[in-house]
């Protein structure tokens, strides 16, 4: 990325707090599963954020939260000091399985959350096309979906989470269902896409060295009741360089730290 770009970087991202988060679910057979103990975090705006836990943590649980998709049990969540009480028209969400609708075109997809909001939809076709240029899906608004390999059509599904220009946007394991390659080009997407729009980033990971290489801050979370064991600030130049940053001692010692935490979790076995 030039630094001409860089430049380009608009304040657009929003500020988050939650304060004594915990969470507790009740089965259908009556019984408290208790996901996250009180969390306290604050998101800077425009920062990246990312986020690893073993399966179950509650990394999933603090996405929805965010989402406004599902209630605390204790505490409080505010985007913009503004307390979440149910979805917020500018936080956006991308998951593990693009989600998309496969009777619908590509742009129709895009186009879904306007045409739900009641939106005029014209008005923001022009948009999603952009969106689909800059996610190097060019031509392919009038295809189905099926018609896309898996990267394709999570790129589409990136796009549908950004035709509303979220000042938030959360990503639950956006990349863990495709093959090794097109996620390393997704990541260098994701970051020149990042730097691009300046909104602030949830990224919900499994991968220790994506959440590194990302992130201004990678959170680190117990099991279950999910706590925030580690607070990591990732101090790396930015455009990061996929090859120089993965050789750079300081890129590593951080993936160490990440990893110690596992280890002394009992997650990471090294024999
Ligand atoms: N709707 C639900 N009802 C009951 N338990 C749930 C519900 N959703 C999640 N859980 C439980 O809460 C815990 C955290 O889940 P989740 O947030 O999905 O974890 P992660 O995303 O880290 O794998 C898990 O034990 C899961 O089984
Ligand atoms: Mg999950």
């Amino acid at each position: 990325m030039s630094k001409d770009d860089l430049s380009k970087k608009v304040e657009a991202g929003a500020r988050v707090a939650l304060k004594n988060i915990s969470k507790v679910y009740t089965t259908r057979e009556g019984k408290g599963v208790h996901a996250l103990d009180d969390i306290n975090l604050d998101f800077e705006p425009g920062s990246f954020v990312a986020c690893v836990g073993p399966s179950g943590c509650g990394k999933s649980t603090l996405l929805s939260l965010l989402a406004g998709i599902t209630p605390p049990t204790c505490g409080e969540l505010y985007i913009d000091n503004k307390l979440i009480e149910k979805p917020h028209p500018k936080v956006g969400v991308v998951f593990q399985s693009d989600l998309l609708l496969y009777w619908r075109t590509i742009l129709d997809n895009i186009l879904l959350p306007i045409e739900i909001k009641k939106l005029n939809v014209k008005n923001y076709s022009i948009k999603a096309k952009d969106l689909l240029k800059q996610v190097g899906l060019d031509g392919f608004g009038n295809k189905l979906p099926t018609e896309l390999s898996g990267g394709m059509r999570q790129r589409a599904a990136i796009c549908r989470a950004l035709i509303q220009e979220p000042d938030l946007l959360l990503m639950d394991e956006p990349f863990g269902a495709l093959d090794a390659l097109t996620r390393e080009q997704m990541i260098l997407d994701l970051q020149k896409m990042w730097m691009t729009l300046g909104n602030t980033i949830l990224f919900i990971t499994h991968g220790i060295e994506e959440a590194v290489f990302l992130a201004d801050r990678v959170l680190v979370m117990s099991p279950r009741p999910g706590k925030i064991e580690l607070d990591l600030k990732i101090e790396l130049q930015r455009p990061r360089p996929w090859s120089d940053t993965h050789e750079d001692p300081k890129f590593s010692k951080y993936v160490r730290k990440v990893r110690e935490i596992f280890e002394s979790q009992g997650i990471l076995v090294d024999h």
